[in-house]
């Protein structure tokens, strides 16, 4: 079983759509996904309504998932764990303990551009088109995720 973690801020924007989608394109007898956020401003909260209805016009139901922080105990129960932006990758490497934390830690846009270190847009000051966007190179990046697993 392989463990891969999504990472946003809010864990109710992006990472819940990367969670949602990885999820449809992997066999969940081999493959465990999950989200979190680095800010508990929204723990225990559904994801945004705006990244609920785009991943519903994709046939993907994501409104059962409740945000939640991300802790150092991550780094023990997943193999993966992508980061949205740049700001979220620093704040995770910086609860790493040892190089072996580090090493699960990457930008998901890398999947998609290595090297790149481009980040997922915040789509939650912006309207809908920011939604369709995020869940268009979310979409990208885990089909390429989901080949190599
Ligand atoms: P997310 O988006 O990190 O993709 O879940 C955000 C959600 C909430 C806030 C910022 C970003 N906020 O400031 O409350």
């Amino acid at each position: 079983m392989q463990r891969v973690l999504m990472v946003c801020l809010g864990n109710i924007c992006r990472s819940p759509l990367a969670e949602g989608i990885l999820q449809s394109k992997v066999n969940p007898n081999d493959v465990f996904v999950d989200s979190a956020g680095t800010a508990a401003y929204h723990v225990g909260n559904k994801p945004d309504e705006r990244s609920i209805a785009v991943a519903a016009k994709y046939k993907l139901n994501i409104k059962n998932q409740s945000a939640r922080k991300f802790t150092v105990r991550d780094f023990d129960d997943f193999d993966l764990i992508y980061a949205m932006d740049e700001s979220n990758y620093h704040n995770i490497l910086s609860l790493a303990r040892n190089a072996n934390d580090e090493l699960k830690v990457s930008m998901i846009l890398n999947e998609i551009n290595p090297n790149s270190n481009q980040s997922v847009p915040d789509p939650y000051y912006g309207g809908n088109q920011g939604f369709e966007n995020v869940y268009q190179m979310l979409d990208e990046a885990c089909e390429i995720i989901s080949k190599k697993l």
